[in-house]
């Protein structure tokens, strides 16, 4: 009897089973998973490396020891389950051996990890093996360079695997925090009253990384900061945020108010931009010496909604800036200073979100400082969950996002009306050509961004 519930996955087949992804995330998040108890399925990697499975075996030792920490009992778990499957993703044969190592499994959950311009010759020969029947594919972004290739990339999937079987994994819809900013808004009924245009004047939201290309120049080069954390992970925090509240009753209900903020805000122009570079990236290895990719960019955002209408949203994300920190802060407009004669406060009250490092919700108010005089000073309630506390007992991003895949819940996935919807909003001012800024490593970004809050008394600079 149908419990309603989609039936889990009963076997992971992984595409790219050598390369980076695997080793930095897939592992790591598969050996938490057998810690857990919750790998009981085969897991099949799959690559054209000449490799042996002691081989593979022996990678997922190092990537595990690397991005985590061994964990004796877990790992020999995850060992026994592990396959390979050595063979190239054009060759039938290959696809033959998969069907043996799935040894029966009806529902596989297949991973690929794999560059999205292999996607369409996999998603062909799993079709053509049968293997795509009751099966639930994942993908990693980026989702398409641009909104006719994310459509046309959907297409493809669309050939073997109906949406509801597709799962596009952007990992900041994995993160608590992220979540947080979801929870906090709709578990709470004080905070709705206020977040609309009658009182926020302006959300900021920042993604600052003090590192810089970290050895991936060439994906990089092709990739930029937009396309690389605004499109996708950044424009998901700006669907949360906006969102109206959504049905509890709907499974679909969070992915339809993502793609209902997203449709209706406004498309970027080049006047509501500022992209830099930072200076010694042409330097890095891959990168083209004459390079025009920005590093950093920054944008005003409008959601032309009843709520937003007017509120500017500023996204800025960037390489090689001052710090690593990922927040969001939202203004509120100031009161009417005519009760107790002060300067008005530059910001006054506010709803701040740190997503990274350190993750925090505050909420910034004035309140009078002691002493004789109706004299104020900027007050902060806050409370915080540092990132090592529960560590471990936490699900790690990926490990909560594969869980999800193989249970069939796609609530943390990028749908795809919402994936071409964010591509739309940034589709105008990523083919270029737009001015370009030079900035110097380690600060905030070039100083041409800061004309673009001028108006709201500034960027908003996290500490
Ligand atoms: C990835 C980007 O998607 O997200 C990286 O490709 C970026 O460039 C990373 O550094 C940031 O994610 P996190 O979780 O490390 O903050």
């Amino acid at each position: 009897m149908s419990t309603g519930q989609p039936a889990p996955s009963d076997a992971l087949v992984f595409f790219g089973a050598t390369g980076d992804l695997a080793y930095k995330k897939i592992f790591p998040a598969l050996q938490s998973m057998a810690r857990r108890g919750r790998l009981e399925v085969p897991v099949i990697g799959v690559a054209k490396s000449g490799w042996t499975r002691d081989q593979l075996v022996e990678r997922a030792r190092a990537s595990v020891t690397e991005n985590g920490g061994l964990d004796a009992v877990a790992f020999p778990k995850l060992v026994e389950k592990l396959q390979y499957v050595d063979g190239d993703y054009n060759d039938a044969n290959t696809f033959e051996q998969i069907k043996t190592h799935l040894a029966g499994a009806t529902r596989p959950l297949h991973y690929l990890a794999i560059p999205p311009s292999l996607f369409p010759m996999v998603v062909e020969r799993l079709s053509q093996a049968g293997l795509t029947s009751n099966a639930r594919v994942v993908v990693e972004k980026p989702f398409g360079r641009d909104l006719v290739s994310a459509q046309s990339l959907n297409t493809t999937l669309h050939t073997a695997f109906p949406e509801a079987s597709v799962f596009r994994i952007d990992h900041y819809l994995g993160k608590n925090a992220v979540q947080n900013i979801l929870y906090f808004r709709f578990a709470n009924a004080f905070l709705e009253p206020i977040l609309n245009r009658n009182y926020v004047e302006n959300v900021q939201i920042t993604m600052a990384e003090s590192f810089g290309v970290k050895g991936r120049g060439k994906f990089y080069d092709e990739t930029g900061v937009i396309r690389d954390v605004i499109q996708n992970h950044l424009l998901q925090v700006v669907s949360y945020l906006a969102m109206e509240a959504p049905s509890s009753t709907y499974p679909e209900a969070i992915r339809d108010e993502q793609a209902k903020v997203l449709r209706n805000t406004r498309p970027m122009s080049t006047d509501n931009m500022v992209r830099g570079q930072f200076n010694g990236y042409r330097d890095e290895p891959g990168v083209a010496p004459d390079s025009y990719m920005a590093t950093y960019a920054a944008l005003r955002l409008y959601v032309d909604s009843w709520r937003w209408e007017g509120v500017p949203f500023y996204v800025r994300a960037g390489k090689s800036l001052a710090m690593t920190c990922t927040e969001v802060m939202v203004e509120l407009k100031n009161p009417p200073q005519v009760v107790f004669k002060e300067a008005a406060p530059s910001m006054g009250n506010y709803i701040r979100f740190r997503v990274s490092p350190k993750v925090c919700i505050a909420l910034g108010a004035r309140a009078k400082v002691h002493g004789d005089k109706m004299i104020g000073a900027p007050t902060e309630l806050a409370f915080t969950e540092e990132p090592e506390q529960g560590k471990g007992e936490r699900l790690g991003d990926y490990e909560r996002l594969l869980g999800d895949a193989m249970m069939g819940d796609p609530t943390l996935f990028a749908r795809q009306d919402v994936v071409e919807a964010a591509w739309a909003i940034v589709d105008p001012v990523i083919h270029g050509p737009s001015p370009m800024y030079a900035y110097d490593p380690g600060t905030w970004g070039p100083k041409e961004a800061e004309a673009l809050t001028a108006d709201v008394g500034g960027w908003n600079t996290p500490k």
